[in-house]
């Protein structure tokens, strides 16, 4: 295989190359260790433009070149918080009450996709291998087709992908799914993901390859991550405040697909229901701000910032707080030291793409006294982890009844859960997910041959 050319709309800033943030660009980052690779995307940055098409800025760290673009305010405005983020996001988690639609946006949308492609096309090579990653950039194939690209293109999609009758309903999917057909392979996380998709080709007789092809980390990282914190002074001093006092954390993007105020509303509920648990426990929510120019954000926020006081009022003592709730973000290696820490991890999103927080809670345990992780139904972790304690995150006293059956649960049955979820972890990683799905691509014919 040539060069592996990796398209996305976020690229890591050069300090995050070497510690990335998390979530698709820590999954990346292992895919394309070790390999001559070209990663391409929007730079982070809003820039005024005279006229004409941006130049790449390049640069290359550990091996890897990076070449990014910046986008106009309005570009930024139709393209990233208006259809990737007020209409495919909401859309794509089966909220489509909170889809805002605009016909603008789609046009945005379309135009920044093809600004992607005419920036791209020249910084190719004839054997190259093009991965495009996420919802942001889907008809980024077409567009790439459209100027002549013939090498293999393959797409991955990081989050859920609805049912057909959802999908459906919005304006412009026809056009989103005839796109489809330009990739070799199209990637999905899991089988129930594939199977929507595929129901959408289907019903516009598109045809298209797809797979089912679950994201990982790299588990052994990350554990020595969480070891080497282990002993650092944020997890110290976390420790010495908890005063004996066991830690439910969740660690989550402030972002309504996390079911952040049904996790509140679930821990109160153990402390109403299960009163052994009153004192004994301190939940640490960590939800650092997201997209927060996008209006139901900043919804969400003010929502927890209100539970978390009236919940915490109601029923802290003069010294025990139950919520800390934090909305900077923490770096990653302090939170992998607060997860190998944590005697439960609290991973409830209403619907997620697959939920990386979920693998590395595993990954960060001590094998002699493990965690117990509560875990949503509706994340794509699931089907990996039926021993994780799984409930309905919408019903807050199932995730209270979950929370009280882990806090309960005997350190021999922790240990076996553990044990089943560890071997998951280390057998679907981020190398073997870009090895498996870049294999694949390889298999399938070339659409110019
Ligand atoms: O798939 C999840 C995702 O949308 C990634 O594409 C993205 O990089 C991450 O969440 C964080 O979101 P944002 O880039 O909008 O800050």
């Amino acid at each position: 295989m040539g060069r592996l050319v990796v398209v996305s709309n976020r690229v890591p800033s050069p300090r995050e190359r070497s510690h990335p943030a998390g979530g698709l660009t820590v999954g990346l980052k292992d895919a394309i260790r070790g390999q001559p690779s070209l990663w391409f995307g929007w730079s982070g940055q809003i820039a005024g433009r005279a006229s004409g098409d941006p130049t790449p800025k390049r640069s290359s760290q550990a091996g890897v070149s990076y070449a990014t673009i910046d986008l106009t305010a309005a570009q930024h405005r139709g393209f990233y918080q208006g259809f990737s983020n007020r209409i495919l996001w909401p859309l794509f988690h089966y909220r489509m009450g909170l889809v805002e639609y605009s016909r603008d946006d789609l046009d945005t949308y379309l135009e920044v996709n093809e600004l992607f492609a005419r920036c791209l096309v020249p910084l190719l090579q004839p054997d190259d291998v093009i991965w495009v990653q996420d919802y942001h950039l889907i008809p980024l194939g077409a567009a790439l087709r459209k100027l002549g690209v013939t090498q293999r293109i393959g797409f991955f999609l990081h989050t859920p992908f609805p049912p057909l009758a959802l999908f459906g309903a919005l304006p412009g999917a026809a056009h989103l799914i005839q796109a489809m057909a330009a990739y070799e392979l199209v990637g999905m996380q899991t089988e129930e993901d594939r199977a929507h998709l595929q129901q959408s080709l289907d019903a516009n007789d598109v045809k298209a390859a797809v797979i089912a092809c679950a994201i990982g980390i790299d588990p052994v990282e990350f554990r020595s991550q969480a070891v080497a914190a282990s002993n650092g002074p944020e997890v110290v001093r976390l420790r010495e405040s908890m005063a004996d006092r066991a830690l439910i954390l969740g660690v989550d993007r402030l972002d309504y697909s996390k079911g952040l105020p049904q996790r509140l509303m679930g821990f109160e509920r153990l402390l109403k229901r299960f009163p052994e648990h009153r004192q004994r426990v301190t939940f640490l929510q960590v939800a650092p701000v997201s997209r927060g120019d996008v209006a139901e954000y900043r919804a969400l926020r003010r929502r927890l910032d209100e539970l978390a006081g009236r919940i915490n009022g109601e029923w802290a003592e003069f010294d025990w707080m139950p919520i800390r709730y934090i909305t900077r973000a923490i770096p990653r290696d302090t939170i992998a030291g607060f997860l190998r820490f944590a005697r439960i991890a609290l991973v409830t999103p209403l619907r997620d793409g697959m939920n990386l927080v979920a693998k590395e809670y595993v990954a960060a345990q001590d094998s002699a006294d493990p965690g117990v992780l509560v875990l949503s139904q509706f994340a794509g972790a699931g089907p990996e982890f039926p021993e994780a304690i799984q409930v309905n995150p919408h019903d807050p006293d199932e995730i209270a009844e979950g929370l009280h059956q882990a806090l309960s649960m005997p350190e021999a049955e922790r240990r076996t859960r553990w044990h089943a979820l560890d071997a998951a972890v280390h057998k679907v990683t981020a190398a073997s997910w870009a090895r498996d799905f870049l294999a694949a691509l390889e298999r399938e014919p070339l659409h110019g041959a």
